[in-house]
This record gives structure tokens, C-alpha cells and sequence, in this order.
């Protein structure tokens, strides 16, 4: 069994993003700029965000931390988006989700300028991921292709599947696995909580992507020998007995599942780290393609 190490794969990335930063830099030209904006007090966003500018500081990043009370309009919102696309200086910004209840969130994205959208989630990028067209490909998926690809897990031919179907995760993913290429060519099927005998199908997956955020969810009884676990949740568990009153834990049963698979990510340390790192790649995109 290999453990896919997810940390030190978005270690290795964001020390070619370093890398990629100097030549820019030394040439003169200034370093590329990413700003994330969050609104409100939500504790694992604020974790998140606080996360994503500490990453930029190491590779060189310009970084830039925009809070906005709970109480803001979507007005006001929009005006501060607009004011962003605006910015000369600022190649790439997120906007972290979710936004409080009052803010539509569908307006907000469609209102970031797709060239700026590092997330990947303006629909415009969406349908060009989906038509294999440049674009930002959304962090989580797009650090999953990665570990695949560095890992060089075989995809050809082979059955994936993907439970859950958010527009973050499970439905990027299904897209790109199915695509042409080195690391697609999978014969992919979206799980959801609709499907009937769940455990039917993930008894012949070949490559299994859990998307959900139900700890334990995936027990070995549902995998088969030589599985390859691609664990994408992040599911925080209240425990007094821990410092931070929490852990962290994914929606795979990892103890008795990993003894059947042949490659596993871990929670924490398999692809939440490499969100990060895929952030920071699609900005240095930006800024190349913007230039
Ligand atoms: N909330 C949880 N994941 C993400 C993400 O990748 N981007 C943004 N903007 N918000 C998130």
C-alpha cells in the first residue's frame, strides 16, 4: 500500500511556484497577487483563508486579506467584486464560500471576472474545463489530477467512482477523469444520495473519489482488493480530549481500508493540502495569462 502524501506534493509545487516567482521578480516585474475575500466569522473559513495568505508569503506572493462584517449587502458585496476586477494590480482573488444566508451566491461568482477566477467557479470556466479548454481548474479536482499524475496512478480504461456531486468536487472530477488524456480515460460514475445500492458499485471501482463528508462512510465490506482511495472529506469532529476542542477526519474508514487498497490519501495530509498549492498554480496562471 502507498500512503499518497499529499503535503509533501503541495510542498514540492509550491517550491516550483517559488521557483517560477524568482524568474518573474528578477526580471523586475512584480510578484503575482492574490486577495481573498471573506465575509463574516465562520471559523473553518477564516482557518482556510488564513491558510491561503500564509501559503502566498512563502512563495512570494503578493497577498491580500479582505474581511467584511457579517452585515454586508450583496450590494455592497458586488461593489467591493467590481472594485476587484478593476485592480490592475491584482491578478487572481476568491471570494470563500459560503457567504452568509442573506448573499446569493450564484450572483457573487457570476459577477468575478472569469480571467481573475482562481477557483474555477465562474460558469464560464466551468464550461471550459467541461470543453477541455484553458482555464482555472477548481482547486480540489485540480490537486486530485495532480496526486494521480505524480503519483502516476493508471487511469486508463479504468472504473472510477465518485461519490458525491457538488460543484466543487465530485462534478469537476467526474469531468476530468473522464477526459482524454495520460491521466482520464476512466469510465467514471457519479454517486449521489439518490443511487441504489451504493455498495454494488463501489465493490468494482478500480479508483474511488469520496466527496461527501460523512466520517467513516467507506468501510472496506465496500472495496475491493487493489482499490485506489481518493478521500476528499473534511469532517470536523468535536472532542474535548483535543487541544483544538476538534479533529479532523475523511469519509473513509482508513484503518481497515487502507489494508485493502493499493494507494490511499490520508485526512488530514492527502489532498486538503494540495487545494492550497493549486490555488497559488492557478495564480501564477493568472498572471502569465493576463500579462
Ligand atoms: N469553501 C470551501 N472550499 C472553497 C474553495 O475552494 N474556494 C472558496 N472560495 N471557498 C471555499
Amino acid at each position: 500500500m502507498v500512503l499518497i502524501d499529499g503535503k509533501a506534493t503541495a510542498n514540492q509545487i509550491k517550491n516550483e511556484i517559488a521557483e517560477e516567482v524568482k524568474a518573474i521578480t528578477s526580471k523586475g516585474e512584480r510578484a503575482p497577487h492574490l486577495a481573498a475575500v471573506l465575509v463574516g466569522n465562520d471559523g473553518a473559513s477564516l482557518t482556510y483563508v488564513g491558510s491561503k495568505v500564509r501559503s502566498c508569503e512563502k512563495v512570494g506572493f503578493d497577498s491580500s486579506l479582505i474581511r467584511l462584517p457579517e452585515e454586508t449587502t450583496e450590494q455592497e458585496l458586488l461593489a467591493k467584486i467590481e472594485e476587484l476586477n478593476q485592480d490592475e494590480t491584482l491578478d487572481g482573488y476568491i471570494v470563500q464560500l459560503p457567504l452568509p444566508k442573506h448573499i446569493d451566491e450564484e450572483k457573487v461568482l457570476l459577477a468575478i471576472d472569469p480571467k481573475k477566477d482562481v477557483d474555477g467557479f465562474h460558469p464560464s470556466n466551468f464550461g471550459r474545463m467541461a470543453l477541455e479548454l484553458e482555464t482555472f481548474i477548481p482547486a480540489t479536482p485540480f490537486g486530485i489530477m495532480q496526486l494521480i499524475e505524480r503519483y502516476d496512478i493508471d487511469t486508463q480504461g479504468k472504473h472510477v467512482v465518485v461519490i458525491g456531486r457538488s460543484h466543487i468536487v465530485g462534478r469537476p472530477i467526474s469531468i476530468l477523469m473522464s477526459q482524454k488524456g495520460a491521466y482520464g480515460n476512466a469510465t467514471v460514475t457519479v454517486a449521489h444520495s439518490r443511487t441504489k445500492d451504493l455498495k454494488a458499485l463501489t465493490q468494482q471501482a478500480d479508483i474511488i473519489v469520496s466527496a461527501l463528508g460523512i466520517p467513516g462512510f467507506v468501510t472496506a465490506d465496500m472495496v475491493k482488493e487493489g482499490v485506489v482511495i481518493i478521500d476528499v472529506g473534511i469532517t470536523r469532529v468535536e472532542d474535548a480530549s483535543k487541544e483544538k476542542g476538534y479533529y479532523i477526519t475523511g469519509d473513509v474508514d482508513f484503518d481497515s481500508v487502507a489494508q485493502k487498497a493499493s494507494y490511499i490519501t490520508p485526512v488530514p495530509g492527502g489532498v486538503g493540502p494540495m487545494t492550497i498549492a493549486m490555488l497559488l498554480k492557478n495564480t501564477l496562471l493568472a498572471r502569465k495569462w493576463n500579462a
